[in-house]
């Protein structure tokens, strides 16, 4: 946590917009409403919700996100017109502390070939739009698209302009990550010194990672006195992502001694906001990947074991503790009660109400029946398949499969729809999974594109829950499912089915209910 002799560095998540329309990161009303309740459990300053004007979806998620967060604020992205910062306004009605974002490129390459407009018109409109913005929102952020390629005085000139036409922020995007740390820390350094009325605006930045540089040129910004970071949980988003916020955290909390900052960020909470983020938008987090990868507190090397028996500080500049990774030894099995259930889903970090808690522990039972010992990443597992999942339109009842190398293989399922029916259907395929996902196709009358199936195992061992992650499409839409079970080919059915409830509950109009 900050203390008096560290700055505080403002935390901007933008997991839920610049993360959420990379490619394969899509996340359905109700997985954003999860992840929003975790980044504000997680203590961030501000979470961007979304880009109302992109779409009646996206402006319904943001309004909906808005009315139940209370405890950070709110943005809404916004090009610099008048009918977007609208469509934001709308969605932050409802918001405790709202922020509208607004953003218009200023590099050359952008305002010649992308916006088609001269240097002056662009200033002209920067500074009428945030004008139009500060009559309904008194907290404006204006972005600078493109700044790491844009004229330093051009930056100075646009920020002089927008600060006096009242936005509270101005943000320096990186925005193809092309920067490198001492330029970057440079320009920031350069522009806060030389932008009229500097004092009365904080200073951000929002670093892409094209080149593998967004945190540490984030970092570099925050030595040169950026006072806020935009970033995203497990560095998801355009492209190759954007700066990652448990990477920004842990370098100024463990390097406080250097950097001289820290955030208000509650770092025990790290690793559930990663799983969740990685469960929801069905990409995986890097075995290696800093922070929360699988191995970022792995000592395979018999030295490396030694040092750490001896002294864990040998080979561990942090501890798994302390960004939210447990390393509980007390195993909990099937005689294991209610209460030692629910203390350790609290030292998880999940706080669920009790009609959830009943089944989850029932299926823990359930689990701890196949299986002789649950581990934390089971009960992870078991709540995030419970979480943010859409309403059931299929129910699933039972499944049976017949294949072998000589024959064929076909699937049999029986399905209960939530108005009462019940369907049952067999079909042919190509491998058992083929079989049954098209006797589904078959009860539901649509054939959607299976765009990615992925089956991992939580644990090791042949006893592990089978972990299935699949992507569809229809009609150019897409939506993520994700199933769990000790049988591989019906965690596999589970999974596509929550995608398959996903898609009807949004095509039957759910999702702007
Ligand atoms: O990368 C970028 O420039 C952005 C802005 C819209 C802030 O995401
Ligand atoms: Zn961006």
């Amino acid at each position: 946590m900050a203390t008096s002799a560290n700055r505080l560095i403002r935390i901007f998540d933008t997991t839920l917009r610049d993360g959420e329309q990379a490619p394969g990161c899509s996340m359905n009303p109700q997985e954003k409403l999860e992840v929003a309740r975790r980044l504000e459990k997680l203590g961030v300053d501000i979470m961007e919700a979304g880009f109302p004007a992109s779409s009646p979806g996206d402006l319904e998620s943001v309004k909906n996100i808005a009315g139940i967060i209370k405890n950070c604020s709110v943005a809404g992205l916004c090009r610099s017109l008048e009918k977007d910062i609208d469509a934001a306004r709308e969605a932050l009605k409802k918001a405790a502390q709202p922020r509208i974002h607004i953003f218009l490129a200023t590099s050359p390459i952008h305002m010649e070939y992308k916006l088609k407009m001269t240097a002056k018109e662009v200033l002209e409109q920067a500074a009428a739009s945030v004008r139009y913005a500060k009559k309904f929102c008194s907290d404006i952020e204006f972005s600078a698209e493109d700044a790491s390629r844009s004229d330093p005085d051009f930056l100075c000139q646009v920020f002089g302009e927008v600060i006096a036409a009242g936005a509270v922020t101005v943000n320096m995007p990186d925005t193809v990550g092309y920067a490198v740390p001492d330029e970057f820390g440079a320009l920031v350094r350069y522009v806060k010194e030389h932008t009229p009325g500097a004092e009365k605006a904080v200073f951000s930045v929002h670093a892409h990672n094209d080149l593998g540089l967004a945190v540490a040129n984030s970092l570099a910004a925050v030595a040169a006195g950026a006072d806020q970071i935009e970033c995203t949980v497990n560095g998801i988003g355009e492209r190759a992502g954007n700066a990652s916020l448990e990477e920004i955290v842990m370098a100024l909390r463990v390097r406080r001694d250097i950097l001289k900052a820290d955030t208000r960020i509650d770092a025990a909470q790290l690793y559930g906001a990663s799983r969740l983020v990685s469960q929801v938008t069905g990409v995986r987090v890097q075995p290696n990947k800093a922070i929360e990868g699988d191995n970022a507190f792995a000592h395979e090397a018999g030295i490396h074991q030694h040092g750490v028996l001896a002294n864990r500080a040998t080979y561990e500049i942090m501890t798994p503790e302390s960004v939210g990774i447990s390393k509980n030894l007390m195993v909990l099995g099937k005689h294991s009660g209610r209460h030692a259930f629910e203390d350790r889903l609290k030292e998880l970090g999940f706080t669920v109400d009790s009609q959830t808690l009943e089944t989850l522990f029932a299926q823990f039972k359930d689990l701890a029946d196949k299986k002789k010992t649950v581990s934390d990443r089971d009960i992870e597992a078991l709540v995030m398949d419970a979480a943010g999942q859409a309403p059931e339109t299929w129910h699933l009842d039972h499944w049976a499969v017949n294949t072998g190398s000589a024959l064929g293989a076909s699937g049999t399922i029986r399905l209960h729809h939530k108005n009462g029916e019940i369907k049952k259907e067999v079909s042919m395929g190509d491998g058992p999974i083929d079989s049954i996902f098209k006797a589904i196709n078959q009860i539901i009358g649509k054939e959607p594109e299976l765009d990615l199936y992925e089956i991992g195992a939580i644990t090791g061992g042949s006893s592990s829950q089978g972990e299935t992650m699949v992507k569809i499409s229809h009609n150019g839409r897409r939506w993520n499912g994700r199933g769990v079970s000790t049988d591989v080919i019906e965690s596999s059915i589970k999974a596509y089915l929550s995608a398959i409830n996903a898609m009807e509950w949004e095509l039957g109009g759910g999702a702007s209910k």
